[in-house]
């Protein structure tokens, strides 16, 4: 059997956000908006897009409405920003439920957005990509890839495909030159994440959790160093539980930590 490595190497240039053009999906809110903000800042031209482009409020973004999960929608955003060599998958549901006892609706539009609505953006895009040099694609995962948790293991299970879809594109797109990136960040302390916590009845401290600006920097200074998988610190920690038996990630516990530490 022949292997190849997944890792494609550092970009021979490093990437320079400054003068680049990237889409945001999910701008209006949550972790995009930051992404749309801090690309901006780094000097790139930044097509904001969401479902409701009536909600970006992004002085000097592009904005451009956009589901990731209807074609024709898509297909509309990649013959208009054709000048795309950076995009970044945001954009999802979050809120799958549990697998076994959940609504089938919810379960079918988590995979629907975070599985088939990232490959769909990445198969427009990716003509897009290569004429414009190669580029990159930043698909926000999730440490829940590695694991699962208790009330939303639908959610996980999309995430730990959206993370096989990753590793595929990645292998396919080397040769066009395109950067292919994983974000996988734990907590961020966004409103979703913090209802989401509330809800499940977790007092979760604040530094548990990382602030979204906080992360887009992360993702965004690892992007032009060439990284293909930029974790913060809880996504390294679940990642390391691989090599173990499978465990659930245990939202109670990790609050608890943080409160002891
Ligand atoms: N917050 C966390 O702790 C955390 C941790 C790990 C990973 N993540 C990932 O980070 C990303 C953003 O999360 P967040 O916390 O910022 O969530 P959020 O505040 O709930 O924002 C989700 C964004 O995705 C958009 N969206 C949902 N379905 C879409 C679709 N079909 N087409 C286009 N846009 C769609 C939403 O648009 P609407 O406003 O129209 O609903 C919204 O803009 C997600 O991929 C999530 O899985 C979050």
């Amino acid at each position: 059997m022949t292997t190849r490595s997944l890792y494609c190497g550092p970009p021979e240039d490093p990437m320079d956000l400054h003068g680049a053009t990237a889409l945001v999906t999910g701008a209006n809110r949550g972790i995009g908006r930051h992404f749309a903000v801090e690309l901006l800042r780094r000097g790139a031209k930044v097509y904001a897009t969401a479902r409701r482009p009536e909600l970006v409020e992004i002085p000097d973004a592009e904005v451009l409405r956009l589901d990731i999960t209807d074609q024709a929608s898509v297909d509309a955003a990649a013959a208009v920003a054709t000048d795309v060599d950076v995009l970044i998958n945001n954009g999802a549901s979050t809120a799958g439920g549990n697998l076994v006892s959940g609504e089938l609706d919810a379960i079918r539009q988590v995979m629907d957005s975070n599985y088939y609505g990232t490959l769909a953006m990445i198969r427009a895009f990716a003509p897009v990509l290569a004429r414009n040099g190669g580029g990159a694609i930043l698909n926000v995962l999730s440490g829940v890839a590695w694991t699962t948790v208790d009330g939303n293991t639908a959610y996980a299970a999309a995430k730990s495909a959206e993370w096989g879809l990753t590793n595929g594109v990645r292998l396919e797109l080397a040769d066009q030159g395109t950067l292919v990136a994983a974000l996988v960040p734990g907590l961020v302390a966004t409103e979703t994440m913090r209802d989401f916590a509330t809800n499940a009845g977790i007092a979760l401290p604040d530094d548990v959790m990382i602030e979204p600006a906080d992360l887009v920097r992360l993702a965004l200074d690892g992007l032009e160093a060439g990284e293909i998988e930029i974790l913060d610190r809880i996504g390294a920690e679940v990642k390391a539980t691989l090599s173990g038996p499978p465990r659930a990630f245990d939202l109670a516990a990790v609050a608890r930590a943080a409160m002891s530490a």
